[in-house]
């Protein structure tokens, strides 16, 4: 037994990309052995799960996988989604409807765009009143004459489109994922309570400097996520909202493994696999950010609380124990791999 010993009740994750086929069996018992019950994101790369019927077969190829597990189902917003659609998925028992628009990141909805959600509101109020939660990667690439938004402004670039979503449709839930800028943590804490975001391990740890050069170059394809990592001062605005104890914000991992192939060479797909080491590497944040009593609400609680799930049963132990995390799960790149961690799952 190690000396320093935390337990929590067992943590959920409301966003993680376990993908399909081999991939998903690789990876799919480092979420599960950890977060009994998690929001399964359905971007399959040119698949995406956007009616009933794939979204059913996808479940049961989790659930064949590992039969202990409870995914919650999301839908993906396409250009093929309807209201008829969106009924079915929810008797098929979607509980989220996902978007990430096209072009920002892996597996983006092709040909709809950020700007575009406007003609789609009676998308969002059929999943309003269906009572499915809106979890939604807010990044613009493109401004309305088509230039490139930098990588680093993208996030800050969606923040009046958010805002635009929570007025035309009230009452809506909203979960910003993968918050990773000051600008838009305000703008969480600014809307109402129908309004909360994810925080990742990955943009409490790693600055910009991890993963662009000055002409946002990618420098380590390793590191590379969208949204990218930002300066210190959007990583202490994300260590504090974090630790905090806000029930705005809880963690949602965004563990999103590529093969090492992928995440090498000149245009690395964007995504890390965190599943193995987030638990432990959160420890140590909330250690140092003197808030350790607020680590169970924020992975295990304030989650389950927004999308109307009971707490896990079950604990689940970190010790003081030092590690060397491997650099790959058969060939697939984990977060910090080669490095010590000071905090283990037991
Ligand atoms: O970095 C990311 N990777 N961001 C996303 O939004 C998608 C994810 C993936 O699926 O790889
Ligand atoms: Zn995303
Ligand atoms: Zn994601």
């Amino acid at each position: 037994m190690s000396q320093n010993e935390i337990t929590i009740r067992k943590p959920f994750d409301p966003h993680a990309h376990l993908r399909s086929g081999q991939m998903l069996r690789k990876v799919l018992s480092y979420t599960s052995c950890i977060f009994p019950r998690a929001v399964v994101m359905g971007n399959l790369e040119n698949d995406p799960v956007d009616n009933a019927k794939r979204l059913v077969a996808y479940r049961d190829e989790i659930l064949k996988a590992d039969p202990g597990f409870e995914p919650v189902m999301s839908v993906m917003l396409t250009r093929n989604t309807t209201v008829e659609s969106l009924d079915a998925c929810w008797k098929a028992g979607a509980k989220v409807l996902k978007f990430i628009p096209g072009g920002v990141s892996t597996g983006g909805a092709e040909g709809l765009d950020l700007p575009d959600l406007k003609f789609q509101t009676h998308l969002l109020k059929k999943a309003r009143n269906l009572g499915m939660i809106f979890s939604c990667h807010f990044e613009l690439a493109s401004d309305e004459n088509g230039a490139a938004i930098p990588k680093g402004r993208q996030e800050y670039w969606a923040i009046g489109y958010l805002k635009e979503i929570i007025r035309a449709v009230p009452g809506l839930k909203i979960v910003v994922e993968h918050v990773s800028s000051e600008e838009m943590i305000e703008a969480v804490l600014e809307a109402p309570l129908n309004v909360a975001a994810t925080l990742t391990a990955h943009h409490a740890i790693l600055t910009v400097d991890d993963v662009l050069d000055s002409r946002e170059n990618i420098i380590n394809g390793l590191n590379y996520c969208k949204p990218v990592a930002k300066d210190i001062r959007d990583r202490h605005a994300v260590r504090l909202a974090m630790t905090g104890g806000n029930p705005k914000f809880f963690f949602g991992s965004d563990s999103a493994p590529h093969p090492l192939d992928r995440k090498l060479g000149s245009e690395p797909a964007a995504g890390i696999f965190t599943a193995p080491v987030a638990l432990p590497l959160l420890c140590k944040i909330f250690i140092e950010e003197n808030g350790i009593g607020w680590l169970e609400n924020f992975v295990s609680v304030y989650g389950p609380q927004f999308y109307g799930l009971p707490v896990s049963e079950g604990t689940l132990t970190l010790g003081e124990e030092p590690w060397e995390v491997p650099f790959d799960l058969d060939g697939v790149p984990i977060f910090m791999g080669g490095k010590k961690l000071q905090w283990k799952v037991m």
